[in-house]
């Protein structure tokens, strides 16, 4: 890098001295007010230089100057050529720290410092401004899920992390899921070809920015380990949630004094103590779950049960969730089907041959439009688990899975 630059700027002084002793010399030949010169005898009635002169120290004086350019030429191309590696590596280092910088704009949220107002695309908002996962209001329409009667619900769905995301998934998957977002979800479509607003260049340097700060797949691992217990917390909480929505809601109808109030407060009551016991149904499956279903549920729910992302006991206005696995982006893996797909039996054998090719499918995956299973093929859009989470622990969500 010194070299380079001390090189650089070396070649760029001489070219500057060149320049300026050309133009020095034009100048003086035109504005020197010199007498004019006696007339030349023109070059062909001229006498020609003796032998003696052209062939002894004219030929030499030439021969001396070739020999001088050729000594800087032969110097000259190994220096060049020794810098030149150095050279093309930060060029490309300073085209890929440009790109982290363009992405970084584009993630940003006013709270980031590199946040451009015109600019920006508000990724953090969702995500995180530390892309460890966050969420993202949203308005699910249960009557488009089959209850004709109800109204249109106000969710928080949960974001993933995204410091993570190339543990998961491998850069095809995540340009696709950016281009076209996840339809149904909060994630919106960002490349021209998804309906988004982005060129392809965008799209690359939001790739480089999510590299550029990618943790560690042990990092991530961990994270993953851990999120089981902190889901059942989760789960604590909305019980607490849940009694406080109660407590209010017995107040509210202690203080009716009319009968329309009190009958609209008894609703409410009825309603949270629905939602106070489904809370604590939930926290009790939760708090007894097996490890392979916590990490089903932190890892898998997602995209394999409907609603889950934004599932909230302790709200009495969201339906209940759908039996786990019971299929939503990702098919129903309930009744058996999974055992369709990978068959063998005992189910929970890890050295069938199905539990295998399961563990393959869920640990590694296949290529896009590549063949899984017995009749499944890939469509990208699955994430891979098997550099965050342990053997054990896919081969425990596998016994899960197949076992719904
Ligand atoms: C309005 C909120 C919102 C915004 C803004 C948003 N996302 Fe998302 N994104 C989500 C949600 C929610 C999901 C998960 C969807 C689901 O449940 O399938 C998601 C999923 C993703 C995923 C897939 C991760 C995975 O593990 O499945 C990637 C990658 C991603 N977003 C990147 C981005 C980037 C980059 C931006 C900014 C250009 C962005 N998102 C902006 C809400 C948002
Ligand atoms: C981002 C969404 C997403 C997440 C998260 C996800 N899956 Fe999937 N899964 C899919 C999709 C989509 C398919 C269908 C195959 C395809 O499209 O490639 C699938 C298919 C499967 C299948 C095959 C089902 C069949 O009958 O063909 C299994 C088994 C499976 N997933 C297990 C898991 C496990 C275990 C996890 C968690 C470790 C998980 N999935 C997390 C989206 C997801």
């Amino acid at each position: 890098m010194y070299l380079a630059i001390t090189l650089r700027t070396g070649l760029i002084t001489l070219n500057i001295l060149a320049i300026l002793t050309i133009v020095g010399i034009v100048a003086y030949r035109v504005l020197s007010v010199r007498r004019v010169p006696a007339e030349r005898t023109p070059q062909n009635l001229a006498e020609p230089m003796p032998d003696e002169v052209m062939e002894s120290r004219k030929l030499e004086r030439s021969l001396r100057w070739a020999f001088t350019f050729a000594v800087i030429l032969a110097a000259g191309l190994p220096l060049y050529w020794l810098v030149e590696p150095d050279r093309q590596a930060s060029a490309s280092k300073g085209f890929e720290e440009r790109a982290v910088e363009r992405g970084e704009v584009l993630y940003s949220n006013k709270d980031m410092p590199n946040y451009d107002p015109a600019k920006s695309l508000l990724c953090a908002n969702c995500h995180g401004a530390d892309a460890a996962g966050g969420q993202a209001p949203f308005v699910v329409t249960p009557a488009a899920q089959g209850d004709e009667e109800a109204r249109p619900i106000q969710v928080a769905w949960k974001a993933p992390a995204l410091d993570d995301v190339f543990s998961r998934f491998d850069e095809e998957q995540v340009h696709t899921i950016l281009v076209y977002g996840r339809p149904g979800s909060p994630m919106p479509a960002w490349g021209v070809a998804g309906g988004g607003p982005k060129n392809e260049q965008a799209i690359t340097d939001l790739i480089a920015y999510l590299k550029h700060i990618q943790v560690s797949s042990t990092k991530a691992g961990d994270i993953a380990t851990r999120a089981t217990k902190k889901y059942v917390a989760e789960q604590q909480q909305y019980v607490e949630t849940a009694e406080q929505n109660l407590a209010d809601a017995q107040e509210a109808l202690a203080a009716a004094t009319t009968a329309a109030a009190r009958a609209a407060a008894a609703e409410d009551v009825a309603a949270a103590e629905f939602a106070l016991q489904r809370s604590r149904a939930r926290y009790e499956e939760m708090s007894n779950a097996s490890e392979g279903q916590l990490l089903f549920e932190t890892n898998c729910a997602r995209c394999h049960t409907k609603a889950w992302s934004y599932y909230d006991p302790s709200n009495p206005k969201i339906p209940d969730i759908p039996p786990a696995g019971s299929g939503a982006l990702g098919p129903s893996l309930r009744a058996g089907s999974v055992l369709q797909q990978f068959p063998g039996l005992p189910a929970d054998d890890p050295t069938t041959p199905g539990f295998i090719k399961q563990y393959d499918w869920v640990a590694v995956g296949a290529g896009i439009n590549k063949p899984y299973g017995v009749r499944g093929i890939s469509s990208g859009q699955m994430p891979h688990m098997g550099t965050i989470l342990t053997k054990a622990q896919i081969e425990a969500i596998i016994k899960y899975e197949r076992s719904l």
